[in-house]
């Protein structure tokens, strides 16, 4: 476990920085052109955003951002959740070394979950040798550092912390919207749920002080944003763990205060901790968004016993009863795993039920992987292949069946929208979302990016809807 000073760290990285940038100018002057950095991102929403604060040291350290490969600087920043996120990353590395022989003075870096877990940085070092810097999910704020080690060495940096306590504030970081943001409210997980490797890869839970969460808000809206999403692995323990314990409902009204922020979401909620504080805060609120990510996982209670959620199929459909009574335009999405170790047609056909009864909006629906080091991966009764996949077949039917008419609720209805941005696929469209987080296309100039405006769902189209901006 490292413990520093977070306050002497942020210092400490700063001036790291100005080395990098002292040094990164010279080799610039030197070709002719700006150096250029680009960051490949392979998982969560916590990963994207982890890339946005590491894209933020590159930047103040005098690199300008690229959007392809084809960079001075390469960074891979991984996900671990299931075996398909690694090998894509690999198969990427792989066209990297023929690059590298092009152009050996480019830096290819490699940090996230992936890297957490020894076996994968072996592979690294073995298999991979061009790579110049590996590091982990947390020390992701020592970039500079190590930039800084690797252009003044020779060889591999790698440095890899097995866990933290520390949350380095005031790191800087670019976003991808000018008017929305995400907002890490809390680090890690201490749920261990049997299938999960992100307990082990990000360390356990730790909360942000309400504090910094608050002023970071408020320097985004001063900074144009209208729409935050607070980000953690299970928001609802939130505070917990914090000298002064706090609720995340009570977080959650201490946001709502701050002037000038429109919208407020979150992800993710984890059954077992959702509590009634919780639907009365979203109830009683105009900006907390109408759309709640309730991860399901699986419908049948013995299952559910096995992958340690603490929740019962009969408790997770009193939760949703609960939330649609008080709530009754929310929109519930959710994720589900097939296919985990004894999983019977019996216990299937419980998912499905359940997935018939609460009609999501969606569901991201994955085929359950082994993750070496969890409980799961060493139980008995994995299920084959052939049996996975026609299940997954038969829940995804099921999910877009139920979805599409679900989704067409709002027909007809006047909503507002918050616009994102241009609408590739149509001439003078735009693509924006509505609080419930479905999209919406309609014609309207592009100078109404980052605004809430009413629009007239006109159409639905399943997943989105087609409408007319209203006067
Ligand atoms: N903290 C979030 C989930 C983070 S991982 C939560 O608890 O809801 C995102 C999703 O990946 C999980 O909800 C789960 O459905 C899926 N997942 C995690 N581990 C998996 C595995 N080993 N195999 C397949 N899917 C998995
Ligand atoms: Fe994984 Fe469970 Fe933690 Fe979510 S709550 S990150 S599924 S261990
Ligand atoms: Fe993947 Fe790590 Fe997120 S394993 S899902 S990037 S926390």
């Amino acid at each position: 476990m490292n413990m520093t000073d977070p306050q002497g760290e942020a210092l400490l990285q700063r001036k790291y920085t100005e080395k990098v940038r002292r040094m990164v100018r010279e080799r610039s002057e030197r070709i002719g052109r700006p150096l250029t950095a680009y960051i490949a991102t392979f998982g969560c929403q916590m990963n994207a955003r982890d890339s946005e604060k590491l894209m933020g040291i590159l930047l103040d350290a005098g690199f300008v951002e690229a959007d392809t490969e084809q960079a001075d600087f390469v960074l891979y920043n991984t996900c671990t959740v299931r075996e398909n996120a690694n090998e894509r990353v690999y198969g990427r590395l792989g066209h990297m070394k023929a690059y590298k022989r092009e152009h050996p003075d480019t830096l290819i870096a490699i940090c996230g979950c992936m890297m957490q877990e020894e076996a994968e940085v072996t592979r690294v070092r073995e298999k991979y040798p061009f790579v110049d810097i590996v590091f982990g999910t947390h020390n992701i704020f020592k970039l500079a550092q190590l930039l800084y080690e690797r252009m003044n060495g020779s060889g591999m940096v790698v440095d890899v912390w097995e866990g933290t306590q520390q949350i380095v504030e005031d790191l800087p970081s670019v976003r991808k919207y000018p008017f929305k943001s995400g907002v890490n409210i809390m680090f890690g997980c201490n749920n261990f749920c049997s299938y999960c490797i992100v307990p082990y890869v990000r360390g356990r839970e730790r909360s942000r002080r309400p504090e910094d969460i608050i002023a970071e808000i408020r320097r985004l809206v001063d900074d144009g944003v209208v729409e935050v999403m607070l980000l953690g692995q299970n928001v609802n323990s939130y505070g917990r763990n914090l000298p002064e314990p706090m609720s995340f409902a009570a977080l959650l009204r201490e946001i709502e205060q701050i002037e000038g922020l429109r919208r407020i979401r979150f992800m993710t909620s984890h059954p077992k901790d959702l509590s009634d504080e919780l639907i009365e805060t979203m109830a009683g609120s105009s900006k907390i968004c109408r759309h709640l990510h309730l991860p399901l996982q699986s419908g049948s209670t013995r299952i559910l016993k096995a992958m340690n959620r603490h929740y019962s199929k009969e408790s997770y459909l009193v939760l949703v009863e609960r939330i649609r009574e008080r709530i009754p335009d929310i929109a519930l999405t959710t994720d589900i795993i097939v296919g985990f170790p004894g999983e019977s047609e019996e216990d299937f056909e419980e998912t499905l039920d359940v997935v018939r009864r609460v009609r999501y909006d969606s569901a991201f629906t994955f085929i359950y992987s082994k993750r070496d080091g969890t409980p799961a991966a060493s139980m008995p009764d994995q299920v084959p292949e052939d049996v996975i996949r026609d299940r997954f077949n038969r829940l995804l039917d099921l999910v877009q069946e139920t979805a599409s008419t679900v989704c067409a609720r709002d027909l007809g209805s006047v909503r507002e929208v918050l616009v994102e941005e241009r609408d590739d696929h149509t001439e003078g469209g735009l693509t924006g979302r509505l609080s419930n987080n479905l999209m919406v296309h309609f014609s309207g100039d592009a100078s109404l990016i980052g605004r809430i405006v009413p629009v007239r769902l006109t159409e639905s189209r399943g997943f989105y809807y087609i409408g007319r901006m209203e006067e």
